[in-house]
């Protein structure tokens, strides 16, 4: 069984942390979620994997390399535009051969991996399995309806008028059944070929398509406060390790700091990650804080909250419930005029303590 894993697309969707970078590099607790995909899918036993990249190519083969740092075997697969899921599977189709595969989204999130979805399909085979969950907006998903007794009757991408609250997780099994079904589509309203099309055309033609319903799955919407969640559920399974200096500083409970990071005078209190390379001084850092590489908090209090790789946090008080992008930077104003000084990014959104 080999996979397939999407992480091309243009990389210049307008939410916050992705408009300048690949979206499947945002870190959940310091981690890309790229990688957690990448994880999972060793973890199951997979070790060839096509990866499907397109504009940020150059940023994703950085990251990842040659898959060896994951067990992985990894195939770049270029993808000149993002014209659709099932476009992927199709320019894939020599690297696929007559395999079985997983196919991952690369901006998706699965707490708790795959290996039991991939041995439930490696055990009874049918030609594809989808994952579905509950979410509370279903016209950004991919939607299922589903028959009285729980069967998959039809599949419909981003409707306006969901028929169920069930969404499309972007990790389907397939077999070799999806490469006719991919041909056999034409693109929708926006342009691309969509696989929740073949999905269909496989339902429409008696093929076998499965689902699972699961919990515990974030995906990049350009919601901080999903996103601060999905840290927290990360963070909650943290192991203590300080690898970091550290002087008399107050280190509790699960925390980890990374070789070549700094705590000097602080009080972190665990679960928190502090990446390398990142000086803590004089501060207080709180539960579900995840501080990247090469940022620089200074007197000042975070707590529940994401701070992207060279940032720096400056004799501000208290900040709670945020997340800071690369390269952001917050200090205090000079105390007269008494006023608030603020350059702002696209999308930025700041709430002030008056
Ligand atoms: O995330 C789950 C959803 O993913 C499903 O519910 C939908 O049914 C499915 O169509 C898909 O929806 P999105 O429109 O949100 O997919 P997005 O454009 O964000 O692409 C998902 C991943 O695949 C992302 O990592 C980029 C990559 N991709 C996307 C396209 C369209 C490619 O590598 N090539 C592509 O052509």
């Amino acid at each position: 069984m080999k996979a397939l894993v999407l992480s091309g697309g243009a990389g210049t969707r307008l939410r916050p942390i992705t408009h300048t970078s690949a979206k499947q590099l945002v870190p959940v607790a310091n981690k890309a979620v790229l990688f957690y995909g990448l994880e999972s899918i060793a973890a199951a036993g997979i070790t060839d994997v096509g990866l499907v990249v397109g504009d940020t190519a150059e940023e994703i083969r950085e990251a990842v390399g040659d898959g060896s740092k994951f067990g992985l075997d990894i195939t770049y697969i270029p993808q000149e535009r993002p014209l659709g899921l099932a476009h992927a599977v199709l320019i894939a189709r020599e690297y696929l051969g007559d395999d079985d595969f997983v196919m991952y989204l690369g901006d998706n999130f699965i707490v708790g991996g795959i290996t039991g979805l991939v041995e439930e399909f490696r055990a009874t085979r049918p030609d594809a399995q989808i994952l579905l969950t509950r979410v509370s907006d279903p016209r950004a998903f991919g939607v299922a309806e589903l028959g009285p007794t729980g069967q998959v009757i039809g599949l419909e991408e981003k409707p306006e008028r969901p028929k169920s609250d069930l969404a499309l997780v972007g990790v389907y099994l397939f077999t070799p059944a999806v490469h006719e079904a991919v041909r056999a589509i034409t693109p929708s309203w926006r342009g691309e070929l969509e696989i929740t099309h073949a999905l269909q055309h496989l339902l429409d033609t008696g093929a076998d398509v499965r689902c699972t319903v699961i919990k515990g799955y974030w995906k990049d919407t350009g919601n901080v406060g999903d996103m601060l969640e999905v840290n927290r559920t990360v963070l909650e399974d943290v192991e203590r390790r300080v690898d970091g200096e550290t002087d008399a500083s107050e280190i509790i409970g699960r925390v980890v700091v990374e070789e070549g990071a700094r705590v000097v005078r602080s009080r972190i209190v665990g679960p928190v990650v502090i990446g390398a390379g990142t000086v803590v001084s004089d501060s207080y850092v709180g539960p579900f804080t995840s501080i990247a590489e090469n940022c620089r908090i200074q007197e000042s209090e975070l707590e529940f909250s994401i701070v992207l790789r060279d940032s720096s946090i400056d004799g501000v008080g208290r900040i709670e419930n945020s997340l800071i992008g690369r390269h952001a930077q917050v200090t205090t104003a000079p105390s007269v005029p008494s006023a608030h000084r603020l350059v702002l990014g696209d999308h930025s959104k700041v709430q002030i303590h008056t």
